[in-house]
């Protein structure tokens, strides 16, 4: 019916509305108390009463082929990169189709539950019967009921390194991949990095595909791909679809150069995807104290309007051992590794959240107005602060005007002396 009214919806505005959607999109975005509730079926109506709505929540970063894998066939003890390559290339030896779609799948149900719509997820083409790509794609197709997934082919292990990887990461954009990817800080050398990102650059502007690279995710402050990146990207004008995925080593740099860095990424339009989980336990495993924490520059990336992104990256892996899936528990790991704690910052974490995210995406029809996707969440908080402070419950998520996932929120007590009490964990 892709039909579906949501009365009392607080935004991230602080507006309270009443949202109509009809055949897939949002046709009315009204004051609360001015929509028609009564000329929708009683099925298709939802009183937010009050609680946060927003557009749909978007993963633009996440490993599905290695998703799930955490503690298979070792745990990551040094809690290094490098040893989690190691675990996932010892796995990746069996791996199969089945394997993959039936982890991944669990994933991304657990993704939808939690408000998200859209999933970028990387496959490694490095694994070298393909059984990675050939696994996502597949698993594009199954999931489409309740998510967008896009394909990248992410040669993990470098493009030359090995004889057969170059023409593996061809075979799987010949495949049918939505986006490109590539490693350049993994390869053997300098030359070799830089002659990746010249590789993929040509093969996404002969395949017309966007570009999403692992870039500087290291703490060295000598590695400086991104620069590499966002001048080609500059050259060749394709900055709008460019992402560059972590650029830790930006926490490392020396002013003088992150400054010049910044400025060549804003002019190129190249975006940027941090994520926390991961690099809040992966950066710094080499320093003695103090120890480094490795995001990249946000708040400066932020200040001179780069897209900056947040992204889960792993969920169950040798990289991050932990997660469930859940945008805000990015975010929240991020406000607090980041410094991004202070009141201002909310709206900054939600637009990073949505917007940026979307951008990153390439999501078209995006929002909660009028004529955009029939497509939202509500939390069961009162608001964007609580919502991240509790990474709230998301009550209802819809899709295209159908509902994809719903949640009861949990109910408990605490027993006094005086009696049993319902505890109410917002303000
Ligand atoms: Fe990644």
């Amino acid at each position: 019916m892709t039909e579906y009214i949501v009365t009392g919806g607080r935004t991230l505005d602080g507006d309270v509305v009443d949202i109509e959607i009809r055949d897939g999109t949002i046709r009315r975005v009204v004051p609360a108390g001015e929509g028609d509730p009564a000329a929708f079926p009683a099925d298709r109506r939802h009183d937010a009463d009050g609680r946060l709505v927003t557009p749909p929540l978007i993963e633009p970063h996440v490993h599905l082929d290695a998703t799930g894998t955490a503690g298979e066939p070792t745990w990551n003890e040094s809690g290094t990169l490098a040893e989690g390559i190691e675990v996932w290339a010892a796995y990746k030896e069996d791996i199969t189709v089945d394997d993959i779609v039936d982890r991944a799948t669990r994933t991304v149900e657990w993704y939808a539950a939690h408000g998200v719509t859209r999933i970028r997820t990387h496959a490694d083409t490095t694994e070298p019967s393909l059984t990675t790509v050939e696994a996502l794609l597949e698993l594009r197709d199954r999931v489409s009921d309740i998510v967008d997934l896009q394909v990248v082919a992410f040669p993990q292990d470098g493009i030359f390194t090995d004889p057969d990887h170059e023409d593996l990461l061809r075979e799987a954009v010949s495949m049918g991949v939505d986006v490109i990817g590539a490693i350049p800080h993994n390869e053997h050398t300098r030359e070799d990095g830089v002659k990746s990102v010249h590789t993929v650059c040509d093969l996404a502007e002969r395949h017309d595909r966007p570009l999403d690279l692992h870039i500087d995710e290291t703490d060295d402050p000598n590695s400086r791909f991104t620069e590499v990146l966002a001048s080609e990207a500059l050259k060749r004008g394709i900055g709008d679809r460019t992402t560059a995925s972590h650029t830790t080593a930006m926490h490392s740099y020396n002013n003088a150069y992150a400054d010049k860095l910044i400025s060549l990424l804003a002019e190129s339009g190249v975006s940027v995807v941090t994520n926390p989980p991961d690099n809040s336990v992966l950066q710094g495993s080499y320093d003695d104290y103090p120890r480094r924490r490795g995001h990249t520059r946000i708040d400066e990336l932020r200040a001179a309007d780069v897209t900056v992104g947040i992204g889960h990256d792993s969920v169950l892996d040798p990289w991050y051992h932990y997660g469930q899936a859940d945008p805000l528990d990015a975010a929240f790991v991020l406000l607090h590794y980041a410094h991004m704690a202070g009141r201002d910052d909310v709206a900054d974490l939600w637009e990073m959240l949505t917007e940026a995210n979307a951008a990153v995406f390439g999501a078209s029809g995006y929002g909660l107005r009028e004529g955009t996707e029939g497509s939202l969440v509500v939390y069961d908080s009162p608001d964007a602060f609580n919502a991240l402070r509790t990474r709230a419950p998301r009550t209802l998520v819809l899709r295209a005007g159908d509902a994809v996932a719903r949640t009861e929120p949990a109910r408990t007590t605490v027993q006094r002396d005086d009696g049993s009490r319902a505890v109410d964990f917002h303000r």
